[in-house]
């Protein structure tokens, strides 16, 4: 396999059988191609495609999304998880707007000093609107990667991992570059999204399939090889649901750092509420356990739904009705949970 042989082939299969209408696709503008990488980061098309819309509605450029209130960032973002992202978002849109006038920097270099944009999020954006030879590497393009090359190295050593972002580099385009890398990059996102699948590889529609040395072996799913699994940290939480007589809900901002920073939330309780005051008090009920993972821990999530009562400590918070929360920024189990309790 040459280098050109295996980019012609991804270039060529993305314009056969590649996506193509996505929103963000069919625009060099760095804002709306920012956006959308950041939001698919950690989240699936399906669910990104309602949300890229609504803040491009809101925020239609990065002067409007760097002069919001955090506040409402966070309430758009809402549901899409990983809150961190959010909070780089807001800021970077505050330096492209202070620091480089409203205009997005032109190179991944320069992209990736800014927050939130990692090495292959700069790649994808630099290659996507300036047409630069910058190699990604997001978890499906590793995939793809390391099946065809059968590059078996654990990934967990960064000596490794730079080895692959060289391999990644060596692969790209290098004729008709300017419109080749947006293809290619997308074709290589494409593939992984859609053929080169985690459980099921979809071998016979893989234009690589003849050059594939983990196809050859028999064995793709045994790519990409990392041996140190995420081992998520098992936390019980109380989550106090307090509800007044016009079904309000007791609601506090979280601290600045940590899990959920920012959102609002109810009170937490690390303790079990005593099965004492859920027998004795026709006004305290419990409701059944929600398991929530999060990148580093699972949040056993135990609501206790208290009525008629308020909360002794709870100095940041304040009653919320259906239409108030509605428009917070709340984690997304917390969401479902009001949904439930207080109607759609
Ligand atoms: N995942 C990350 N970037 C993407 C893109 N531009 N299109 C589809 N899925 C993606």
């Amino acid at each position: 396999m040459t280098p050109s042989d295996f980019a012609d082939r991804v270039v060529r299969w993305q314009a056969a059988h590649g996506r193509c209408d996505l929103p963000w696709q069919g625009t060099r503008d760095p804002y709306r191609v920012w956006l959308s990488e950041i939001m698919l980061q950690q989240t699936q098309v399906a669910t990104v495609i309602g949300y890229y819309a609504r803040f491009l509605a809101r925020f239609p450029h990065v002067r409007a999304l760097a002069a919001a209130e955090p506040d409402e960032v966070l309430a758009l973002w809402s549901g899409l998880g990983y809150y961190s992202r959010a909070r780089h978002l807001h800021r970077c849109a505050q330096m492209v707007a202070r620091e480089h006038g409203g205009v997005f920097p032109q190179s991944a270099a320069e992209l990736q000093k800014l927050p939130g944009i990692g090495r292959s999020t700069a790649a994808a954006i630099a290659a996507f609107c300036f047409g630069e030879r910058a190699a990604i590497l997001d978890g499906n393009v590793r995939r793809v990667l390391t099946r065809v090359l059968g590059f078996g190295a654990d990934l967990v050593q960064a000596a490794n991992e730079r080895a692959l972002w060289r391999q990644a580099q060596q692969l790209l385009p290098q004729t008709d570059v300017q419109l080749a890398m947006p293809r290619y990059t997308q074709g290589l996102m494409d593939l992984g999204a859609t053929v080169c699948l985690a459980k099921n590889p979809q071998c016979d529609r893989c234009p690589l399939a003849d050059l594939c040395v983990a196809r050859r072996q028999g064995d793709p799913q045994r790519y990409p090889v990392r041996t140190r699994q995420i081992k998520r940290r098992v936390e019980a939480w109380w989550l106090l649901l307090y509800l007044d007589g016009g079904r309000r809900c007791w609601l506090a901002p979280r601290p600045p750092r940590g899990i959920w920073a920012g959102l609002y939330c109810p009170p937490v309780q690390m303790q079990p509420v005593g099965s004492d005051v859920l027998g004795s008090n026709a006004a305290v009920k419990a409701l059944a356990v929600v398991t929530h993972a999060l990148t580093h821990r699972e949040l056993q999530l135990h609501p206790v739904v208290i009525r008629g009562a308020e909360p002794s400590s709870s100095p940041q918070g304040a009653w919320f009705g259906h239409d108030e929360w509605q428009r917070l920024g709340l984690p997304a189990p917390i969401r479902r949970l009001l949904d439930a309790l207080c109607g759609e």
